[in-house]
């Protein structure tokens, strides 16, 4: 016999005419009746989920459901292949479990947490973290296209939006939001109309009633942007700084065995000459170097002058963005 709260609240999101309750109850006794081994039943109402999809927004038009605001990457890199510091790690790895074990923790009515904030200068993982949490979910990653949603007309940007949001919800998927902080800074402008506002506080609403299946990932490099209202909304908040020193080292040694490199000189030597540079640019300088010595021959890395070379156009390099 099926938990009596979990039959009540199936009659009563029935009742009420509320489908995502409605499934939301069905996943939770098709769990439970899981855990009870009864598995021909707990089978039978995955079957009627799966093939009764959920049908779109009742006052949406049918057909405008694929919308191309979405980029769907098949994602590669894993939660293992990056340098992360440890709390993110850990964090990313609890959501990880949650995910696949969400059947378990729906049968005790709870969801799994499903928004994350990631926070960060440029370089340091925030889309790689993304991406990887896709892949260990085995799930598309959705990447939402500003260009695509934001017109100059506000009303069309919020329906816009909508349609993106709706088309996420019917998939399990890592849905992607970069540089969050362009649209959700919008709020504290003061030269606002106040439908900025309203956009965004639709966004942060619809976002809020996104189902458990959809991982919502928000990337942006300035948190001190975002408002109160918009921080609660993110159930983790993980921090991707610059990596110290140490942790360049190590980064570099990975690098270099990575790339099959036998460099004489220590990472530890090249890593102090480059200074205080986010993982994306460490990568970048060992990449190039190791381009520049396989065209020269010099497989095994014994050039000191292509690495002085390496450096030093490195060091121009910077020199030429910091503009002064
Ligand atoms: N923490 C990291 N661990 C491993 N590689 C990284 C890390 N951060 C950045 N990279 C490398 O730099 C590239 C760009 O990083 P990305 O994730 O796009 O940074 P962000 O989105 O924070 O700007 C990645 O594709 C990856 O190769
Ligand atoms: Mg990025």
């Amino acid at each position: 016999m099926a938990r009596a709260d979990l039959l009540l609240q199936l009659v009563q999101a029935a009742l009420t005419h509320d489908e995502r309750r409605v499934r939301g109850s069905v996943e939770a006794l098709a769990s439970e009746e899981r855990l009870k081994r009864h598995t021909v039943l707990a089978d039978e109402l995955t079957r009627l989920l799966r093939t009764s999809p959920p049908p779109p927004n009742s006052h949406r038009q049918p057909g405008h459901q694929h919308t191309d605001g979405l980029m769907e990457v098949h994602p590669k890199r894993r939660l293992a292949d990056l340098a992360l510091p440890e709390s993110a790690s850990e964090d990313l790895w609890a959501l990880v479990e949650e995910q696949h074990r969400a059947d378990l923790l729906r049968a005790y009515n709870l969801e799994p947490r499903h928004r994350v904030l990631l926070i960060g200068p440029p370089g340091n993982g925030k889309t790689s973290c993304a991406e990887a949490l896709a892949a260990e979910l085995a799930v598309p990653l959705l990447v939402l296209r500003y260009e695509k949603v934001i017109t100059s007309y506000l009303g069309e940007t919020s329906l816009n939006l909508g349609r993106v949001l709706d088309e996420a919800r019917l998939r399990h998927c890592v849905l992607f939001l970069d540089e969050f902080d362009t649209l959700a800074k919008e709020r504290g402008d003061e030269h606002d109309t106040g439908e900025v506002k309203r956009v965004v506080s639709t966004l942060l609403m619809q976002i809020d009633q996104l189902p458990s299946h959809v991982v919502v990932c928000a990337a942006t490099n300035h948190s001190e942007l975002l408002d109160r209202a918009v921080w609660r909304r993110f159930q983790l908040k993980l921090s991707l700084p610059n990596p110290t020193r140490d942790q360049r080292v190590r980064f570099a040694q990975g690098l270099r065995e990575r790339l099959g490199m036998g460099y004489e000189r220590s990472p530890r030597t090249i890593v102090d000459r480059l200074g205080s540079i986010s993982y994306a640019e460490l990568e970048d300088f060992f990449l190039e170097l190791r381009r520049r010595q396989i065209l020269a021959g010099d497989l095994d890395g014994e050039s000191e002058e292509l690495l002085t070379k390496a450096l030093s156009s490195w060091n121009n390099r910077a020199r030429g963005t910091e503009g002064d």
